[in-house]
């Protein structure tokens, strides 16, 4: 196998620049050729790609987003335009390929696996740790810790206003970000797509809150599991004395310079994947599980379901009494 080819699809996530870093160094360092993909398995569709050398990838390691570019292709989905792409493989003489990105990259790196038998590795990157098979995907750290940044501020405000704040956060169908965020950011309640809460509990707690002299809330949303405007609205109707605001985080989540582990798991994530090219060990994707780097079958990855920490769940609870 003389060249391979990287590319970042889907979601951006801070600590992608890191992986491309780490995929193109170390695969320059074991000999190989490296192509860049540009906006993701399109890329691949419009032969998108440029040479990438040790240089390509210099100052990049504290820069959020991706220096490849991304978009969503719901295209690749239809075997035929993945039919087109793995042509287009051929002719640019790409023999290999590293893809980075969330749950729903990983199944096209799957498709184009097993439709082709080719050598495919995959590096899980979503700020929505929503992946099956590994512990943390990249950028889920950072994003994290950018919105506990923004939420210590509306901390403040709260408290001082006494006031009620849904804090509505991404993770698309998912509550791992929001469940995190919560617990992190010192949260009353999290209301996630995995344990939706009623808004009968909702009251309860704000009223019994209140009897303990708690007159300020933060409540964490994930966006799976509801609107902010709709919950505040709610509580609104039911407590009309209650100062009730909320705050949409959105893409803020998504960007900034990346953390420490993020960074860290980047790089370890893209030289790890090179390792499994040179043992000829593709069809898999690259994950850390109990602090040990694993390699886990794509078909085991589409074909898992990440469920929610209970313990992380009791954690909440009975820090927010
Ligand atoms: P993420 O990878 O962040 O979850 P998406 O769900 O948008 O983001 O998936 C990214 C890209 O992966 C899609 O735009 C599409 O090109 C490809 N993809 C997603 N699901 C599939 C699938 N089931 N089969 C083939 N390709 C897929
Ligand atoms: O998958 C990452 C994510 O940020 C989700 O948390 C969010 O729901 C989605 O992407 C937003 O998608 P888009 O960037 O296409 O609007």
């Amino acid at each position: 196998m003389k060249r391979i080819a990287v590319l970042t699809s889907g979601g951006d996530a801070p600590g992608m620049n890191c992986a491309i870093r780490s995929v193109v160094r170390a695969g320059l360092g074991a000999d190989f050729e490296v192509s860049g993909i540009k906006r993701g398995y399109y890329g691949l569709f419009e032969k998108d790609v440029i040479n990438m050398d040790s240089r390509s990838v210099g100052n990049i390691i504290n820069k959020g987003g991706t220096i490849l570019r991304t978009i969503r292709f719901p295209e690749f989905k239809e075997k035929q335009t993945r039919e087109k792409c793995y042509k287009n493989l051929q002719e640019l003489g790409i023999e290999g390929l590293v893809a980075i990105g969330g749950d729903g990259s990983a199944n096209g790196a799957y498709a184009l696996s097993v439709d082709f038998g080719f050598p495919v590795v995959f590096i899980p990157a979503s700020i929505d740790n929503d992946v099956f098979g590994t512990d943390w995907t990249i950028g889920f750290d950072t994003a994290v810790n950018t919105a506990v940044e923004i939420i210590d501020k509306i901390r403040d405000t709260a408290s001082s206003h006494e006031r009620v704040f849904i804090i509505e956060v991404m993770g698309r169908e998912h509550g791992f970000l929001a469940l995190d965020i919560a617990i992190a950011a010192g949260a009353e309640t999290a209301i996630i797509p995995e344990f939706p809460v009623s808004m009968e509990k909702i009251i309860k707690d704000l009223e019994e809150n209140k009897q303990k002299g708690k007159l300020s809330s933060l409540i964490i949303l994930a966006e799976g599991a509801g609107k902010a405007h709709d919950i505040t609205e709610k509580i609104h109707q039911n407590l009309p004395d209650r100062e009730v605001r909320y705050v949409v985080l959105g893409y803020s989540q998504r960007g900034g310079s990346p953390t420490y582990f993020s960074r860290e798991l980047a790089t370890i994530f893209g030289f790890e994947a090179i390792k499994m090219f040179k043992e000829k060990d593709y069809g898999k994707m690259v994950g850390i599980s109990g602090n040990k780097i694993v390699r886990v079958k794509l078909s085991d990855v589409i074909s898992g379901k990440k469920t929610i920490s209970m313990e992380k769940l009791e954690l909440l609870k009975s820090m927010a009494i």
